[in-house]
C-alpha cells in the first residue's frame, strides 16, 4: 500500500471485527495520523435513520439494520481515502466484505472474550449483548462468527494494547 504523495489516491483502511475490539478508537487514531477522513459506519446508520442503533433493532429488527448497514458499507466502499470502521455484524454477508475490499485494505481487529467484556462493560448501546449474562452472549456469538472473523482481513490482536499501540502495528503494515 503506498502512502505519500500528498495529491495521490489512497486506498481505504478498513477496520472490522468483533464488537469491543476498539474499531473506532483505533480508526479515529490511524485517521488523524493519515490525515484521512474517519468514516464509523454505525454512526452513519445512526445518522440516516435519526435513532440509535438500539431503537433500530427494537422498532425495526436486524433484518432492516442489516440491509441499512449493507447499503452503508456500499456507499463508502466506492470512495477512497477512507478509514472506515464496520460494525460488528459486518462479515455476516459477504458482499459486504467484497465491496469493502475493492478500494480497501481489510484489517480485523481480534481480542479474548475477557477483553471484549471489560471493553464493553459500561456500555449497554449493544442490542446483541443486552441483558443479563453478557459473557454467555459474547462466547456464544464470538465461537458462531469466529470462521469469518478469520476471514475477514489481515488480523490484528489488540489484547492487553492501546488503541495507540494498536494503530502503530497497523501503521507498520500499512507502510510496508
Ligand atoms: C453489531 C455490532 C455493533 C452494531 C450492532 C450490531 C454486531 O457495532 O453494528 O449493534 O452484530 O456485531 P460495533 O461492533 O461497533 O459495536
Amino acid at each position: 500500500m503506498q502512502r505519500g504523495g500528498r495529491y495521490e489516491e489512497m486506498k481505504n483502511i478498513v477496520l472490522t471485527g468483533f464488537m469491543g475490539t476498539g474499531k473506532t478508537a483505533v480508526g479515529k487514531e490511524l485517521a488523524r495520523r493519515l490525515s484521512m477522513r474517519f468514516i464509523d459506519i454505525d454512526l452513519e446508520i445512526e445518522k440516516a435513520e435519526a435513532m440509535p442503533i438500539r431503537d433500530i433493532f427494537a422498532k425495526k429488527g436486524e433484518g432492516y439494520f442489516r440491509e441499512v448497514e449493507a447499503e452503508m458499507i456500499r456507499k463508502y466502499s466506492a470512495e477512497k481515502n477512507l478509514v472506515i470502521a464496520t460494525g460488528g455484524g459486518s462479515v455476516l454477508r459477504d458482499m459486504n466484505l467484497a465491496a469493502l475490499r475493492e478500494n480497501g485494505v481489510v484489517f480485523c481487529l481480534t481480542a479474548r472474550p475477557e477483553t471484549i467484556h471489560e471493553r464493553i462493560s459500561r456500555n449497554d448501546d449493544r442490542p446483541l449483548l443486552a441483558g443479563d449474562d453478557r459473557m454467555q452472549k459474547i462466547t456464544e456469538l464470538l465461537d458462531a462468527r469466529s470462521p469469518l472473523y478469520a476471514q475477514a482481513g489481515i488480523l490484528i490482536d489488540t489484547d492487553d494494547k492501546t488503541p495507540l499501540q494498536v494503530a502503530d502495528e497497523i501503521m507498520g503494515i500499512a507502510s510496508r
